[in-house]
């Protein structure tokens, strides 16, 4: 038995960028853009915060969950972009839902941050200290980009995703087939000092990336862990029904999906619309499919995320 993601719920600000303003920035175009990375625009926050956004993917997560915001007992937010260190988001978070008696707290995996954050949810129900939990990733990407950098500023947005975790069996009988991995020897590949706001960045603290090193670890690292999340939960590839993976470039996915040689309509995207918004993708995405009714009781799943650390990893789910 498997810990569930019984509501799901995603934000996005109404200012939308397309290509072509992005074009009149730098030195890029809209079937460059296209062809490279399979974005078309991407949402970018005006009066949004990592905060706010999160609160209201969580409220809808809630909604969808048909559970009231009191029964939650474990909220996780995974971000790399908040406007301010202290309080953590999570707490910003409780504080606007209006609940006490909850653990609190925030994590940065970057683009693998939803599944640390599911990993560390669904351990906390496993192991009996929480049974409703709420994991959200929130990103403001747009607080660290420099926008004169073609490089980086034509992949990012801003957004929110959130999920409601629950087990419907005791925590005894829960197993976790989920894997994360972490190499900071390659950490230098994307970097970015913290962004404190807007208005406050120094110009060297802006996300700086090797994209082509980034590329080549996530086709390579990211059908790794697949198949190691499959060993532990023993299912096969031809078996799951939709690969829900970070939305980084449409490029990345295209190879992940060759290389596990499946059918490339069980990888949903949402990319081409929102851009990559690090830890808020897989939520996002999910909702995205949850809200289409893609997602049928008994479907099986694979979520995986990549990005900054590095970081990789993923979990099998069961809708
Ligand atoms: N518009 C036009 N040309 C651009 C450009 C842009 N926005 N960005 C780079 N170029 C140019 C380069 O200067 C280079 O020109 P040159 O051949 O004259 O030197 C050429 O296009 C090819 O650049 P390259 O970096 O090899 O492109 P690429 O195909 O690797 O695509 C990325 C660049 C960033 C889109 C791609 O590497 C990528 O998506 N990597 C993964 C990044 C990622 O996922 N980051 C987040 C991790 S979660």
């Amino acid at each position: 038995m498997y810990v569930k993601i019984v509501g799901t719920g995603s934000f996005l600000p109404e200012r939308v960028v397309d290509n072509f303003e992005i074009a009149r920035m730098v030195d890029t175009s809209d079937e460059w853009i296209q062809t490279r990375t399979g974005i078309k625009t991407r949402h970018i926050a005006t009066k949004e915060t990592v905060a706010s956004m999160a609160t209201e993917a969580a409220r809808k997560a809630v909604a969808d969950a048909g559970i009231s915001p009191e029964e939650i007992d474990l909220i996780i937010v995974s971000t790399v972009s908040a406007e301010q260190s202290l309080p953590c988001v999570a707490c910003e978070v409780q504080k606007a839902l209006g609940i006490s008696q909850v653990t609190a707290f925030d994590v940065n995996s970057a683009c693998s941050g939803f599944i640390t954050g599911y990993q560390m949810a669904a351990g906390q129900i496993k192991a009996g200290l929480a049974k409703t939990a709420l994991v959200i990733g929130s990103e403001c990407l747009s607080n660290g980009v420099d926008w004169t950098d073609r490089g980086t500023c034509i992949l990012f947005g801003d957004g929110a995703g959130a999920a409601v975790l629950r087990a419907d069996c005791a925590p005894e009988e829960l197993c976790i087939p989920c894997v994360l991995h972490a190499d900071g020897s390659q950490g230098e590949a994307l970097t970015c000092s913290l962004g404190h706001g807007k208005d406050k960045v120094p110009y060297d603290e802006y996300y700086r990336m090797d994209g082509k090193a980034i590329f080549k670890f996530a086709t390579r690292k990211v059908p790794e862990v697949i198949r190691e999340v499959l060993e532990l939960s023993g299912h096969t590839v031809e078996e799951i029904d939709y690969f829900v993976l970070h939305q980084a470039n449409k490029r990345i996915i295209d190879a992940i999906a060759k290389r596990l040689r499946q059918d490339e309509s069980k990888f949903p995207m949402n990319i081409m619309d929102n851009g990559n918004i690090s830890s808020a993708c897989i939520p996002m995405l999910l909702d995205d499919m949850n809200r289409k009714g893609m997602l049928k009781p008994g479907m099986k799943l694979v979520l995986a995320g990549f990005g900054a650390g590095l970081t990789w990893g993923g979990f099998y789910l069961e809708w």
